[in-house]
C-alpha cells in the first residue's frame, strides 16, 4: 500500500485543485491517509494571500525535515500560490533541502510525471510555467471530497489588479472553460449524486472577456446551468462589484436552484482607499448596486469582505466602512488585517497603518459585523424555510448542519441519513449568527 497526504492553504480554487492533486495521485495506486506518518508522498497546497498564510505555511514544512529523516523515501512536493511567486522555488530549495518537487500554479496537470520522474530518476525537480493549456487542468482526474458539493471550475486567473493583491501574478491572466465542458461535467456531478455545484472564477463576472464570441457571457452560462434538470443548488465565487451587471441578478431572481446570496467583496468603505486599492467602484455605486440587486432579487441575502489598515486609511476612511456595513445589513463578513505583499503596486505606499491600529479596527468591525449578523439571524426564527443538508454537525453528536436558500447554516437535529436531502425546517432560535430548527415533517 502507498499513501498520500495533502495538506490544503488558502481558497477554494485551492480546495478543488487538492481534489485534482487527490485524483492524479490515486490514478497512480496511491491511498489517502490522515496520518502523515505513513505518508509516502505529502503535498503542500500553498496560499500567499497574506503574510500569516505563508509563515504558517513556512512552519508547517519545517515540521516534516524530521519525518523525513526517518523516512528518507518519503516525496515531499509544494505547489500552489506561494511557489509561483518571483524567487519563491530557490528560496524554498535552500531553505528547505529536503523538498523533492516544486511546482506552480500552471504545472498542477503534470504532477504525475513529476512523480514518476522523481522515483524514476532521483534527481529533484522545479518546474514552475507561466501560462498553461487548461483544458489539460480541467480534464485532471478528481477525487471529490468536499461532501455533497462539487466545485466546477469555469475561468483561471484574474486581470483586476487590486493594488494589494498578490493573486494575479501568482495565476496568471483570465482564461474561460469553454460552456459545454463547463455543462458536462456538472451533469456528471449531478449523475454522481452531488447535490450542490459551485463555479469557480476569481471573478466569475468577468467569464467570456477573453472571446465573447466563443464563451458568451456569465449570465448566460448561468442560465443555461440553471436549466439542468433535477434537483440541486448552484452557487459561484466571486463577484466582482463592478462587473456585476443586472442580468446576472435577474437570472438569479428568477431561479429556484441559483442561491439567494451574494458574495460581494467591498474591501473598505472610503473612495480615496477604492481608488488607491483599484477597485473602479465608489461607494455610491457600491450602494447603488446594492439596492439594485434588494429590488431586483428582494429576498437576497448578502457577504462581503473587508480589509482594515490598508496604507493611508484614516479613522475617516474607516468610519465609510463601517457606514456601508450599517446601510447593507451583511449577514456575513470576512474581515482582513492589510497583509503587504512583494511585487504589488500597495507595497510601494507609504504611511503604513500602525498594527495596533489595525487591530483596532478589525475588531471595532468584527463588532458591528456580529450585531448586524444577528439582527439577521433573529428575522428568521419563527419561519418555515428549505434547507439542503450539508454534513453532520463537526461538534454536536445527533445533529446535522445544513444551508437555507439564502446562504445561511442551520443546525438541526438527525443523523447522516440526511445529509444531501431536502427538508422543509422551522426555525426555532438563533443565537448569534448560527440558526437552529426542526424538520417540519408534513412538509418534506
Ligand atoms: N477573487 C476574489 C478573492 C480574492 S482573495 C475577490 O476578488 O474577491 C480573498 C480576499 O482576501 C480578498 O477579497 C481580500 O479581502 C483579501 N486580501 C487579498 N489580498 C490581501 C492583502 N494583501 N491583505 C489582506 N487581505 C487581502
Ligand atoms: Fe485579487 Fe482583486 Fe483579482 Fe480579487 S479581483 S483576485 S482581490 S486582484
Ligand atoms: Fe491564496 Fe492563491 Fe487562493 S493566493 S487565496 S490560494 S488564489
Amino acid at each position: 500500500m502507498k499513501y498520500y497526504y495533502i495538506l490544503t492553504y488558502g481558497c477554494q480554487m485551492n480546495v478543488h485543485e487538492s481534489e485534482k492533486l487527490a485524483g492524479i495521485l490515486e490514478s497512480q495506486g496511491y491511498l489517502c491517509t490522515e496520518n502523515k506518518e505513513e505518508a509516502d508522498v505529502v503535498v503542500f497546497n500553498t496560499c500567499a494571500i497574506r503574510e500569516t498564510a505563508e509563515q504558517k505555511i513556512m512552519g508547517n514544512i519545517g515540521e516534516f525535515k524530521g519525518l523525513k529523516k526517518k523516512k528518507p523515501n518519503m516525496i515531499i512536493a509544494i505547489c500552489g500560490c506561494m511557489s509561483q511567486q518571483k524567487n519563491y522555488p530557490e528560496m524554498l530549495k535552500a531553505k528547505f533541502p529536503f523538498i523533492d518537487i516544486i511546482f506552480g500554479t500552471h504545472n498542477i496537470s503534470e504532477f504525475g510525471s513529476y512523480l514518476i520522474k522523481r522515483l524514476e530518476t532521483g534527481k529533484k525537480i522545479i518546474e514552475i510555467s507561466e501560462t498553461e493549456n487548461i483544458s489539460n487542468r480541467d480534464n485532471m482526474p478528481k477525487k471529490r471530497t468536499s461532501g455533497i458539493n462539487a466545485w466546477i471550475n469555469i475561468m483561471y486567473g484574474c486581470n483586476n489588479f487590486c493594488s494589494y493583491c498578490i493573486v494575479p501574478y501568482v495565476r496568471g491572466r483570465e482564461v474561460s472553460r469553454p460552456k459545454e465542458e463547463i455543462i458536462c461535467e456538472i451533469k456528471k456531478a449531478l449523475s454522481d449524486g452531488f447535490k450542490e455545484i459551485t463555479l469557480l472564477g476569481q471573478n466569475v463576472n468577468s467569464y467570456g472577456n477573453d472571446d465573447r464570441e466563443k464563451f458568451g457571457t456569465f449570465a448566460e452560462l448561468l442560465s443555461d446551468v440553471d436549466k439542468i434538470d433535477g434537483k440541486f443548488r448552484i452557487k459561484f465565487m466571486t463577484s466582482h462589484p463592478k462587473d456585476l451587471t443586472d442580468d446576472v441578478l435577474d437570472v438569479i431572481a428568477k431561479s429556484n436552484k441559483i442561491i439567494h446570496y451574494l458574495h460581494l467583496p467591498i474591501q473598505s468603505g472610503s473612495n480615496n482607499i477604492l481608488k488607491l486599492m483599484n477597485r473602479h467602484y465608489t461607494k455610491e455605486s457600491y450602494l447603488n448596486l446594492i439596492d439594485r440587486a434588494k429590488r431586483i432579487v428582494p429576498d437576497a441575502e448578502f457577504s462581503s469582505d473587508i480589509i482594515v489598515g490598508f496604507p493611508g486609511e484614516t479613522e475617516e476612511d474607516f468610519s465609510e466602512t463601517l457606514d456601508v456595513v450599517k446601510k447593507v445589513g451583511y449577514q456575513q463578513l470576512f474581515t482582513y488585517i492589510y497583509s503587504k505583499r512583494k511585487g504589488t503596486v500597495a507595497e510601494k505606499l507609504e504611511n503604513q497603518v500602525p498594527i495596533a491600529i489595525k487591530k483596532d479596527r478589525i475588531k471595532r468591525l468584527i463588532s458591528l459585523e456580529q450585531e448586524m449578523a444577528s439582527k439577521i439571524s433573529d428575522k428568521y426564527v419563527g419561519e418555515i424555510v428549505e434547507v439542503l443538508i450539508e454534513d453532520v454537525h463537526p461538534k454536536k453528536q445527533g445533529y446535522v448542519v445544513g444551508d437555507t436558500f439564502f446562504g445561511k447554516t442551520v443546525s438541526i437535529k438527525g443523523d447522516a441519513s440526511l445529509v444531501g436531502s431536502f427538508k422543509m425546517v422551522k426555525i426555532t432560535s438563533s443565537k448569534l449568527t448560527t440558526l437552529s430548527g426542526e424538520i417540519v415533517e408534513e412538509i418534506c
